[in-house]
């Protein structure tokens, strides 16, 4: 009889912790692919639009566009761009990152659900937004190297973001010979003031930060310093960082989970340094660091890098710089 309820519990709801049970987590056994249209790579990022109908998710693809799915017999169609000077004569399916400072490169998006505004960081033209109506979005900060990642506080409106170098641009990171340095940054960006502060210094290159959704802190993965730090914005620690997670294999972006208080992370293989991690997975944990979860894509993705994981409606959509599809993993 019991084991009878438990099943139907699971099946309602498998992926909830009942506080009877030890622990029911989701498998994510399940596959399938959000293909990107033909000749079309690299997205890197997957967000959700709206809090009660959800649309999405959006991308961002190597030829500089943003795309939005639309469902599986539409697909993906086209939402924003970044580059003033792009067009799609030129840029649409490129797969060159050279062409990157011509058409674009879009790597992290971060919506504002009240406001239905779309913060993006590109490669190359830094900050930007753009309206629910999408099309070229304005350029709110610029004149940075590499910017890498977005999360908009869904509290106080301030964006924090993150440069991944002072030095190093996004072409950089695979040509021969290539060696990262610690000058990446961790930024906020006032849409009051309209003004940038740099909160961290040093940061051995920038994955994609993300605000708890109490907006108490900030959490800031380093691709190659293979950690993430907890930068603290109120309370008495605020305005100082600790480490929450180290000696982990190259994270990428870091996202809000489902359940309040925990994030998803992508990790990576990784070429250099080259950590003791085998497979791209994703790694879920709480605001503490206590690792809670870990789910392998290698079935799909082998050794590439990855560059997000995003947990929406109980399934695991993930985006990866060099696949044409997102996969999205569920029970
Ligand atoms: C990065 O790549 C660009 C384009 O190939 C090149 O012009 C630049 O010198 C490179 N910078 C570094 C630091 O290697
Ligand atoms: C995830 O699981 C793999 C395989 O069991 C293990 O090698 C890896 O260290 C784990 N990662 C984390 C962050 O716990
Ligand atoms: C990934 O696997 C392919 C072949 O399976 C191999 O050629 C390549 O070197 C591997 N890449 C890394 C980073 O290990």
């Amino acid at each position: 009889m019991a084991t009878l309820q438990m099943q139907k519990l699971s099946l309602i709801s498998a992926c909830v912790a009942f506080p009877y049970i030890v622990v029911v987590s989701c498998q994510y056994d399940k596959f399938s692919k959000l293909e990107l249209p033909q000749g079309v790579t690299g997205p890197g990022s997957a967000a959700f639009r709206g809090l009660l109908f959800t649309e999405g998710p959006f991308t961002t693809v190597t030829d500089g566009r943003i795309l939005k799915w639309l469902g599986p017999n539409i697909g993906f169609v086209d939402f924003a761009y970044t580059s003033p000077t792009r067009t799609k004569k030129l840029c649409d399916r490129i797969t060159d990152e050279d062409k990157g400072p011509i058409c674009g490169r879009p790597l992290a998006l971060s919506f504002q659900p009240i406001t239905g505004l779309l913060y993006i960081a590109d490669a190359y033209f830094g900050l930007l937004v753009v309206g629910p109506f999408g099309g070229l979005a304005t350029q709110l900060a610029g004149g940075f190297k590499f910017t890498t990642g977005v999360s908009v506080d869904l509290i106080s409106g301030n964006i924090y973001f993150t440069v991944a170098s002072l030095t190093f641009d996004l072409r950089n990171t695979t040509q021969p010979g290539f060696k990262p340095d610690s000058t990446g940054r961790l930024l906020r960006y006032n849409p009051l003031t309209k003004r940038v502060s740099v909160l961290l210094n040093g940061l051995s290159g920038g994955g994609g930060p993300t605000v708890s959704r109490d907006g108490t802190f900030v959490l800031v993965p380093e691709f190659y310093g293979n950690r993430i730090s907890k930068y603290w914005l109120v309370g008495p620690k605020a305005n100082t960082a600790e480490i929450l997670l180290n000696n982990v294999g190259n994270p990428n972006k870091v996202t809000r989970a489902g359940r309040f208080g925990e994030f998803w992370v992508a990790l990576s293989p990784g070429v250099q340094p080259r950590m003791p991690l085998i497979t791209p997975q994703g790694v879920r944990f709480d605001t503490n660091g206590v690792v809670l979860q870990n789910v392998s894509f290698a079935k799909q993705f082998f050794n590439r890098t990855i560059s997000v994981v995003q947990e929406q409606n109980g399934k695991l959509y993930v985006g990866s710089r060099f696949t044409n599809f997102i996969g999205v993993y569920y029970n």
